[in-house]
């Protein structure tokens, strides 16, 4: 090596190592990083890398790579993951009472659906999973989950019946589907791809996001944009990380997480109209998919069937955290 070559080789070792970053925040999550999730999930890292002048580096590990379902609370338990955004459904075992956001038709609205999680209802959920040993940070979007089969068009609640249908591990998603007739069965989410296609189940529920980017549009034949119900996650951090974490840059870690859970919801509220087009697009191209919207009247019995379930979880849920949901106004 020539003396020029070797200064060149100490000075990029020195820079290297001058620029390498303190502390790492491992943050996992199952959803492909082209999603609302996904996408805060790259700005938080980013955010916290300027915020921080490197010191942190958050690596953001997607798809379920690192941690699946039911293995990524348990990792940050252990500290082997620090930042994790399940939904909602996969705190249940953990916090019964956060089956209250499964229930269908519980939201009007996305406005609606903000002013329960950034009020005393998500501050009540939120002291829960406290309690529990985590710290809870932010509610994130990802939106209003719509049924799809490879059976049968579903328009109304019997033509349900009979199907089979992969859901999240919670007691409600199972009523839910029992009530009308089909046969729930919880699968991870990594595995519903193959699940579709080789008929171990014959549909889902998702939000179009999910939908879209993990392809299921390709092994599905009908999609009805039912909305009935919603997805979201919470953001969860590791608690004996976070005790251990230095103090002076706790608050640029907060401020990157602030930022980020503005722009998810943003992000979600944008991609929902932009992923419709696609899939719409795609069901014109391929022929394979139909989109099906509901008739008032088509929603209306969807809501009758499925809120006949509510009363089985006024024990568990807490009846009166319902009845706060249903007064925000
Ligand atoms: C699912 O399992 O369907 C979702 O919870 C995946 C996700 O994180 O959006």
């Amino acid at each position: 090596m020539t003396k020029f070559f070797k200064i060149a080789a100490a000075t990029a070792l020195l820079v290297s190592s001058v620029m390498a970053a303190e502390y790492t925040i491992k943050l996992t999550h199952v959803v492909s990083p082209n999603t609302p999730k996904g996408k805060g999930a790259d700005f938080f890292a980013k955010r916290v890398g300027e915020l921080t002048a490197g010191k942190v580096e958050v690596v953001v590990f997607p798809n379920s790579q690192l941690y699946g379902d039911g293995e990524e609370m348990k990792a940050l338990k252990l500290g082997n993951a620090h930042i994790a955004m399940p939904s909602f459904s996969k705190f249940t075992s953990i916090v019964p009472e956060m089956q209250l956001f499964d229930l269908p038709f519980l939201f009007r609205d996305d406005d609606h659906l903000h002013k329960v999680l950034d009020g005393e209802v998500g501050k009540i959920i939120k002291d829960k999973v406290t309690a529990k040993g985590f710290v809870a940070l932010d509610y994130w979007d990802a939106g209003f989950k719509h049924m799809s089969s490879n059976k049968k068009a579903i328009l109304l609640p019997t033509d349900a019946a009979g199907q089979k249908f992969r859901i999240m591990s919670s007691h409600v998603l199972e009523a839910q589907f029992k009530t009308i007739g089909a046969n729930p069965q919880v699968l991870p989410f990594s595995e519903v791809y193959s699940a579709l296609q080789q008929g171990v189940v014959d549909g889902a529920e998702n939000p179009l996001s999910n939908f879209y980017t993990k392809k299921f549009n390709e092994v599905q034949t009908d999609l009805t944009l039912s909305a009935h119900g919603y997805l979201g996650y919470l953001v969860v951090m590791s608690e004996s990380f976070w005790k251990k974490f230095p103090n002076d840059l706790k608050p640029m870690v907060l401020q990157a997480m602030r930022e980020a859970t503005e722009y998810e919801r943003k992000e979600a509220a944008l991609d929902d109209a932009d992923t419709l087009a696609k899939i719409n697009e795609y069901a014109k191209t391929s022929g394979t998919l139909k989109v099906h919207t509901l008739t008032p009247e088509q929603k209306a019995a969807w809501a009758k069937a499925m809120e006949a379930i509510y009363p089985q979880f006024y024990s568990v849920v807490g009846e009166d955290l319902i009845k706060k949901v249903q007064a925000v106004k």
